[in-house]
């Protein structure tokens, strides 16, 4: 290979570069980047462009010029969900069920191969505190135990078993993505690609966990972030990349640069100019530059010119086309792309199913004072704008379409007795001078509705709520204010849908929450007025049938919250694995000298772990014991058991999330004041019990020692099993 052809594998463009005629093309964005015709026609792999019948004529065109023929790669972010659009993240973690996880990628993976892709950008594996970020909703929450296991799932849902062993990708699995390394969920205030400050110890010990799941599980790429990490930025932070993540993690395959990401090491401050970029970027090993150009623009002099050894360009090189071959491209150009089986798979029943189910188990009922479930026999006003809206899917679902869903009305309809049933928006989702821009046009928010248009919607809602014994109210974001760059200050229900709820709250006691979510919001004043709160997140593609199912009892919701959610945004950040402080604030204590506000709770609204049901479930205080016999201390080699009685208290079968959480009292590092170190599903029948055991052994104690080395230390340890990370009685144990 030539030595421009051996830089062109690492050049990405998106797939517009290949769909428009080459003048637009060369005047237009291969200008801006400035590229020659050359460059273009030696890339290596292009992103954002899906469909069989697209990607297999960019092949066929591409191949026939290639010099050596070596097959292009396709990647798109297909994040939850290619066509069939499932949960966002954040809802999919609170499912607890990492196996349904890998379920919903397998489809995505299966979607996304016969429509001609080989790569995904997902999981995003990175650890959040803060709800201000608007990327909290592509992550699976505040706990790095429960995002690693989501991350190795989701992995091995979209990679498959084979290459888990370490073989060539089976038919209709794609190459994972874990990003983004490394972590890019620190940003300071919350806002999008600010500052990330972290110590070591926090870095290591909390934010680089999932990544290594990932890793450990096999993943074959991994993707730079945008910020800074020890001042360096991460895509050209060579101890970062070359040190920790090749040495230590172990990760031997692709790292791609997240968007222009090269580039704006300049903007950070780091490098000097576009060939200092490249020229950082090799040296950090990242083998595909995401639509900078600057790599075609300038490695072939820094390596002609001595500054860059070649072979750090040939370990790239080497990386994408093991990676290449590894998908069988070589043999099969085509892999997977086939528009027959594209058209028969895409939104197929079955995976509209999966949909519909793992929508319901997402929803965590926050509230509940026995409105809910549903009784049909009452009349009953849905009001609020997402009674029936389509655009339930979250704004990274790229390759979904929102006309696919499923509303809450077109559910309703089939199951509401229409003579007792009304539906209204009541107001916009946004106030009309409130302007998002999305990837679309139809993104654009600002509502032609006018002032009076919207004062008319108002009044015929309270109306309908004075008339209805019921109201349920689905209220929440819109699908642009969470994702990528929708950091917000405010953390609230848009005003305007607030304005509703209050005006509703006024006539009609009986008023019941279905929020829409892609972050924790401030729900005080919901959380006072409602009878009951179901958050569904962005729910997808089956979500309206999903919602119904659970609000009438079809589904007895289970789902618990991985993000805390804050008393108010003035609390942020808040989780539930924080240290303890030298003066902690301790229940029922109001003194001045301790770690405190004086006009807040420390407790958030709702926290790590919680999520009601329809049913009551009673847990005994823990047992600890070891071969039968009651224990309090374990030795290395040992093991305990955590016991508990689990009892379904109430009149209808449910499941509950029982979650075992330990600390370690006093250690050479302070350590959270609890941690998840287990769960379990357990599903029971009305007055059913069980015993739910937890296997406890020094390996859980680890953790990293103030000399840097990984290990658990003597001393006393507290257990918690409970059905949240606020509740339960602590029992004891000494590692000895
Ligand atoms: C974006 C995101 C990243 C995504 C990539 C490609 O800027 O940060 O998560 O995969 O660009 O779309």
């Amino acid at each position: 290979m030539s030595l421009e052809e051996k830089i062109g594998q690492l050049n990405q463009l998106n797939g517009l570069f290949f769909q428009d005629d080459v003048e637009s093309v060369l005047t237009g964005p291969g200008q801006q980047l400035g590229l020659t015709e050359e460059d273009i026609r030696l890339t290596g792999s292009i992103l954002g462009t899906a469909g069989a019948k697209p990607l297999m004529e960019i092949q066929k065109s591409y191949m026939e010029t290639q010099p050596h023929h070596i097959p292009m790669l396709f990647m798109m972010d297909v994040i939850h969900g290619m066509r069939t659009i499932f949960p966002l993240p954040l809802g999919l973690g609170a499912t607890f069920d990492p196996e349904l996880a890998e379920k919903c990628a397998a489809v995505a993976a299966k979607e996304a191969a016969v429509a001609g892709l080989h790569a995904t950008f997902s999981p995003m594996s990175d650890l959040v505190r803060d709800a201000r970020w608007g990327r909290v909703m592509e992550s699976t929450g505040e706990d790095p135990y429960l995002n690693s296991l989501f991350t190795a799932a989701q992995v091995r849902g979209f990679q498959g078993e084979s290459r888990a062993k370490g073989q060539p990708y089976e038919p209709y699995k794609i190459c994972a993505c874990v990003k983004h390394f490394a972590g890019y969920g620190g940003a300071e205030a919350g806002r999008e690609y600010n500052t990330v400050e972290l110590c070591e110890h926090t870095f290591r010990e909390f934010y680089l966990k999932a990544y290594q799941a990932g890793i450990d599980a096999g993943v074959d790429m991994v993707m730079t972030s945008f910020n800074t990490i020890n001042g360096i930025p991460a895509t050209t932070n060579q101890p970062l990349m070359r040190d920790i993540l090749r040495g230590e993690m172990g990760f031997r395959g692709v790292l791609i640069s997240d968007y222009s990401a090269i580039l704006e090491t300049i903007a950070h401050g780091y490098s000097e100019d576009g060939a200092h970029a490249a020229e950082n970027g090799l040296r950090a090993g990242v083998d595909i530059d995401m639509m900078t150009g600057l790599y075609s623009n300038y490695l072939a002099k820094l390596i002609q010119d001595g500054t860059l050894e070649e072979s750090l360009l040939d370990e790239c090189v080497m990386r994408v086309l093991e990676l290449k071959n590894n998908l069988g491209l070589f043999e099969h150009p085509y892999k997977d792309a086939d528009p027959e089986k594209e058209s028969e798979f895409l939104l197929c029943p079955e995976h509209r199913a999966l949909a519909r189910e793992t929508a319901a188990k997402s929803f965590v009922l926050l509230k509940n004072d026995g409105v809910l479930p549903l009784d049909l026999n009452q009349k009953i006003a849905f009001i609020g704008p997402y009674t029936d809206r389509k655009q339930i899917i979250s704004s990274w679902a790229l390759t979904g379409e929102a006309t696919d869903s499923c509303t809450i009305r077109e559910a309703a309809s089939e199951v509401f007795n229409p003579e007792r049933t009304t539906y209204l928006p009541g107001s916009p989702v946004l106030d009309p001078s409130y302007i998002l821009v999305g990837f679309r046009e139809d993104d654009n928010t600002s509502s032609d509705i006018t002032p009076q248009q919207q004062k008319e919607m108002l009044l015929e809602a309270v109306e309908a709520a004075k008339a209805a014994d019921l109201v349920i109210m689905p209220l929440g974001e819109h699908y642009l204010q969470s994702g990528e760059a929708t950091s917000r200050a405010m953390i609230d229900i848009p005003d305007v849908q607030m304005e509703l709820f209050r005006e509703v709250t006024k006539v009609n006691d009986n008023v019941v929450v279905v929020l829409f979510n892609g972050r924790p919001l401030d729900l005080r004043e919901v959380s006072q007025k409602a009878r009951a709160i179901l958050d569904v997140w962005m729910p997808g593609t089956e979500g309206g049938h999903a919602i119904i199912d659970v609000l009438t009892g079809k589904v007895n919701p289970s789902g618990k919250l991985t993000m805390s959610f804050p008393y108010c945004v003035g609390q942020v950040p808040v989780y539930y694995n924080c240290n303890s402080t030298g003066r902690p604030e301790l229940p029922n204590q109001v003194l001045r000298f301790k770690s405190r506000y004086l006009d807040i709770p420390n407790a958030p609204l709702y926290p790590f772990g919680y999520g009601l049901s329809y049913t009551t479930f009673a847990l005994s205080p823990v047992r600890l014991e070891a071969e039968g016999a009651e224990a309090h201390s374990l030795t290395a080699d040992g093991k305990l058991q955590a016991k508990v009685t689990l009892q379904n208290t109430g009149t209808t079968a449910g499941t509950e999330v029982v979650q075992l959480y330990l600390q370690d009292v006093s250690a050479s590092v302070v350590r959270p004041v609890k941690e998840l170190k287990g769960f379990r599903k357990v599903s029971l029948e009305p007055g059913e019990s069980c015993e739910v055991c937890f296997d406890i052994d020094e390996s859980m104690l680890r953790f990293l020692r103030a000399d840097g080395t990984v290990g658990s230390e003597p001393g006393v340890f507290r257990v918690w099993v409970a059905n949240d990370s606020a509740s339960g009685e602590a029992a004891e144990f000494t590692l000895v």
